[in-house]
């Protein structure tokens, strides 16, 4: 629990109350824990594993908002606002999750100012992100959209070694895509293009930045 960012400031006293309210769950890959639009009234902190939050069209295409992995938490909107979910929640590999309900999260708010700040300092960093991303689909180009959005899963999931970034994501090609808002066949050329110049390198869920190629 000490690797969560929103609960930095609790003492071990308090961290273990968190435990004794939360209920830990374990996740199969694959596993829906909400669909958008459901009813919602729990909280969830990742506590290993990855989770993507995503959108549908009404013709059914998906568009990935977020992945979420160890330390983050989401589904905080609907208890918030009473709303129904604003995005569906998937497992993309093995997860463990903490989940609070919506009496004793809102007893957290009341209690830590620290936590509230912590929510609030999320809510404005996701809105800061969507409006870049409303900006990067308005006026960049295919090429610097797909660059960008792995850059992206590099601040939020890359672990950082010399000149490399190593990101481990199960998203396949379809979902990265969505993401950065471009076709498959794009997204493949610019890979392709990417790793033609030792900008990157790829195999099954792991990507590897060059950060001295990235900046030519
Ligand atoms: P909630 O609407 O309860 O359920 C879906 C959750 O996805 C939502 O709460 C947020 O926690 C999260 N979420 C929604 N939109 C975004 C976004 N644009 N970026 C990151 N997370 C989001």
């Amino acid at each position: 629990l000490r690797k969560v960012s929103l609960f930095d400031s609790l003492t071990d006293e308090q961290l273990e109350h968190v435990l004794r309210i939360a209920q830990r769950r374990s996740l199969s890959t694959g596993t829906v824990l909400f669909h958008e639009k459901d009813p919602g009234s729990i909280f969830y902190v990742v506590l290993s594993g990855s989770i993507k939050l995503y959108t549908r069209s009404a013709s059914g295409e998906e568009k990935i908002l977020s992945v979420v992995a160890a330390g983050d938490s989401f589904g905080e909107l609907a208890l918030l606002d009473g709303r129904p979910r604003s995005a569906s929640a998937q497992t993309l590999e093995t997860t463990l999750v903490l989940e609070i309900v919506n009496d004793a999260f809102m007893n957290l708010l009341e209690a830590h100012f620290d936590i509230t700040r912590g929510i609030l300092a999320e809510l404005s960093r996701r809105l800061r992100q969507t409006n870049e991303h409303v900006n990067d689909l308005t006026f960049l180009d295919d090429r610097t959209r797909v660059l960008k959005n792995l850059i992206l899963l590099a601040n939020q999931h890359g672990k950082r070694d010399g000149m490399f970034i190593y990101i481990h994501i199960p998203l396949n090609y379809d979902e990265l895509a969505q993401m950065a808002g471009v076709s498959k066949s794009v997204l493949s050329d610019v890979l392709r293009e990417l790793e033609s110049r030792g900008v990157l390198q790829f195999g099954l869920n792991e990507y590897k930045l060059n950060l001295a190629k990235l900046r030519n």
